[in-house]
């Protein structure tokens, strides 16, 4: 049976989490994207239990998570450009993909991990009990997010307690997760084209200032890629964070049997069932995207869920790629 423990109520429950860490088992974790399926990053054993627990293809690489710019320079390596993300955006939900290090800690990192790859993921998370728990262990913590493969990512622990319960000991509550959608991946092996491989909510206007300061030739902020076909990272599969029922984007005509999910104050052909937000914040609509889509798909009352437009600009992009992502049943 899972145990839910809150550590602001159980003092305990962080040193419990942390023994279990120890021991090779797995926990999942509050962050402030979405929640995380955490085990030691350096035990292969522990590490084959995340991709056995959520039934994830072996060859879709974990991200790894860290407890400052510190450990993260043991795993990788760092241009001046990383560094200057880091210390702009961490903690934070920016994930950076590195040249991983042959020697020291990079080297102690499970090659499950990474897929086999030699780049590693790593991001320093913001919510303030993954921190606590990173800075009382003394291995980096490989998590992705708490849901089975393909499935609508988790925002508040009792979605890990309903998709997982059954095969986890622990699930620390942190709460609702505040960003509501998975950190921004961005891809820095190339130094002269660092390339967005999943959009979140920090997006290429955040990161271009940084960028520009540090790289050499004034050209180079242009060669980012802009044009979301090219998104692209090994694994990140067609279909995913899909609901159990089909998933319909850009409606503006939802069918009398579907749930209509609206965006905005526009005049609807029908009242939506829920909105992400109402005054037509992208941010609220982030937060409110999994939670949302997880409730339509709980009620048994709708044969699919419509979801209205989006525009397509700035954190748009992030939406209307998990969006997308749901809407491919079989892809
Ligand atoms: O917000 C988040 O990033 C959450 C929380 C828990 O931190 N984690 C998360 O992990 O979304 P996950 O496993 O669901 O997504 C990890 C993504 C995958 O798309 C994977 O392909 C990509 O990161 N990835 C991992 N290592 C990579 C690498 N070396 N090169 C390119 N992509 C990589
Ligand atoms: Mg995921």
């Amino acid at each position: 049976m899972i145990r839910c423990l809150n550590p602001k109520m159980d003092p305990n429950a962080l040193d419990i989490a942390a023994t279990l860490l120890q021991e090779g088992q797995l926990v999942a974790i509050p962050t402030e994207t979405v929640y995380g399926l955490a085990a030691n990053a350096t035990d292969s054993a522990a590490v084959a239990r995340i991709y056995a627990t959520k039934q994830r293809p072996q060859f879709n690489p974990l991200i790894v998570h860290v407890s400052g710019l510190e450990q993260a320079e043991q795993i990788a390596e760092f241009s001046e450009t990383a560094r200057a993300l880091a210390e702009a955006f961490w903690p934070g939900p920016l994930t950076m993909v590195l040249p991983r290090k042959k020697t020291g800690l990079g080297a102690k990192i499970s090659d499950l991990v990474t897929a086999g790859l030699d780049t590693i993921a790593l991001r320093m998370p913001a919510h303030p009990v993954a921190q606590a728990l990173l800075s009382r262990l003394d291995f980096p913590l490989a998590a992705p997010s708490a849901n089975p493969s393909g499935q609508i990512s988790p925002t508040a622990a009792n979605h890990v307690v309903e998709d997982l319960g059954d095969k986890i000991s622990l699930v620390l509550d942190g709460s609702a997760t505040a960003v509501g959608i998975e950190s921004t991946i961005l891809d820095l092996t190339t130094e002269t084209s660092p390339k967005i491989l999943r959009p979140g909510i920090l997006t290429l206007n955040d990161f271009k200032k940084h960028l520009k300061v540090h790289q050499n030739t004034p050209k180079s902020p242009q060669k980012i890629s802009k044009n979301p076909e090219t998104i692209s990272a090994p694994g990140q599969l067609k279909s995913h964070y899909a609901p159990s029922i089909p998933l319909r984007m850009n409606v503006t005509n939802p069918l009398d049997s579907e749930a209509y999910l609206g965006f905005g104050s526009g005049e609807f052909v029908r009242q939506p069932d829920l909105n992400l937000s109402p005054s037509g914040s992208l941010s609220e609509a982030a937060t409110n995207l999994f939670l949302f889509m997880r409730k339509l798909d709980n009620s048994s009352a709708y044969s699919g869920i419509a979801v209205a437009p989006i525009p397509d600009e700035g954190l748009g992009l992030a939406i209307n790629d998990r969006l997308t992502r749901a809407s491919h049943p079989n892809g």
